[in-house]
């Protein structure tokens, strides 16, 4: 079955004019020196050095993500939203991301359709997944069952015999493949590593996002609660794009140029995800927002709390959960968890703590001065946000960060294919080569 035609035939449009425009972008300004580098650079990280180009999102320092130009809010308010919910579809913001368009309600219950008829797992995915130990990391389990699909890979089987121009095209078939069977396979690794091995069916008659929710069945009752469904489609729209330079697109983006399939490029991403200085810094928050609630065997005070925080410091600890490489405010998408917590009116110490850490940490890090951003990021909201939900296993967070960002790592890519992107393949320098530049310049 191949995909629907109204968005291919969409998407055809829309990949024609983006081919035009970045041939006459590099024939116009090709030459044009966009910055400097400095060698503080080169050697922090590329930070700030504008190298990469990404159509889907953008981070603006101050205002935070906007999803081919749309805020948050925006997105909240325009996307179309289920009968009853308060929260949108989540597979609208992929649609958003991949045609920068906003989708109507029958743009988005097409894909949502064609995306329940390919989301039965394989046996031999299930099967894959019951072999490995259970004490293996969930996102090692979840990087493996992606990685071994890739036999099923369309790009890879056609790629020889079709134009360059038709890239794309197969690359959107594997995509939506991946983004249908993705939240099964994650519902899956939960309930066998921490639960009852019993594999929950998808439920055709829910969204993409409520089925997840409804999948991983968190309080083992099989039964539908609207609120987590919601948090559910807000949580896979918060993560799922933030720019082309985080670690995860970025790594799925760099594999993909060298025309591996989107399940070599996303399993790339998602080991990317899982380092604690990305994807899991939100189980690492949450980790920490338990133990001070453990250390004081109650809430603390504030003055107690930045007795602690300053503590914490000093002994050369980083606080998880606060600062971003770009942003320089309060992370929109904390926000958003937090407008959430206040519409459901959702109460415990876990989140009088969230707030009071809002108040305290970003004055302590200010008072130690040479702090770029001392605002939450989103990894300081969204481990407690599943917690609440009872999804007490923090080491499954990434996971469902994961399934998320699966949305922008995919329309990145089909995006590339669609522009014809070469392969990434910079300069590297010594260190001798480095100070010789600079000594020349001096
Ligand atoms: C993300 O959403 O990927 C993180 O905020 C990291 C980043 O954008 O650099």
């Amino acid at each position: 079955m191949k995909v629907k035609v109204s968005l291919k035939d969409k998407m055809e449009v829309i990949v024609d004019n983006w081919r035009k425009t970045y041939k006459e972008v590099i024939s116009n300004y090709g030459d044009v020196v966009i910055d400097n580098i400095k060698v503080s650079q080169i050697l922090g990280g590329m930070r700030d050095i504008p190298a990469l180009v990404c159509e889907t999102s953008f981070v603006d320092p101050y205002e935070g993500i906007k999803f081919r130009g749309y805020t948050i809010k925006e997105v909240l308010d325009k996307l179309p939203k289920p009968k009853g919910a308060n929260y949108p579809y989540a597979l609208g913001i992929w649609y958003l991301l991949l045609t920068g368009e906003m989708p109507t309600e029958n743009d988005v219950l097409e894909l949502e359709e064609y995306i329940k008829s390919k989301q039965k797992l394989p046996q031999y995915v299930i099967e894959i997944l019951r072999n490995i130990p259970s004490n293996t990391h969930p996102m090692t389990q979840f990087s493996i069952a992606i990685l071994a699909m890739q036999r099923e890979s369309l790009f890879t089987k056609e790629l020889h015999n079709l134009a360059k121009s038709d890239y794309w095209k197969p690359m959107l078939e594997d995509s939506l493949n991946l983004i249908a069977r993705v939240p099964v396979i994650a519902a899956y690794i939960y309930r066998k590593t921490y639960r009852d091995d019993v594999f929950v069916k998808p439920n055709n008659d829910l969204d993409w996002a409520a089925n997840f929710a409804y999948m991983l069945n968190p309080y083992d009752d099989y039964i539908i609660n609207p609120d987590f469904q919601d948090l559910m489609r807000l949580y896979l729209i918060l993560h799922s794009d933030h720019e082309g330079g985080n670690v995860s697109a970025h790594a799925c983006f760099n594999v993909s140029s060298a025309l591996s399939d989107i399940y070599y490029s996303v399993s790339a991403g998602l080991n990317g995800l899982a380092g604690p200085l990305h994807g899991s810094a939100s189980s690492d928050s949450l980790k920490w927002i338990l133990s001070i609630i453990k250390f004081y065997n109650r809430l603390p005070t504030e003055e107690e709390l930045y007795n602690y925080v300053n503590s914490y410091l000093d002994a050369g600890k980083i606080i998880p959960g606060f600062g971003h490489a770009v942003l320089k405010v309060t992370d929109p998408r904390y926000l958003a968890f937090r407008d959430f917590v206040d519409k459901y009116k959702l109460d415990s110490d876990i989140f009088r703590l969230i707030k009071l850490l809002y108040k305290v940490v970003p004055e302590v890090l200010s008072a130690r001065g040479k702090v770029r951003d001392p605002y939450p990021n989103v990894d300081g909201h969204s481990g407690a946000m599943l917690y609440h939900y009872n999804i007490k296993e923090t080491e499954f967070y990434t996971v469902v960060f994961g399934v998320s960002r699966i949305l922008g790592m995919t329309a990145q890519v089909i995006w590339a294919r669609a522009v014809n992107y070469p392969i990434e393949r910079p300069k590297s320098l010594t260190i001798n080569d480095i100070v010789n530049i600079a000594k020349s310049k001096k």
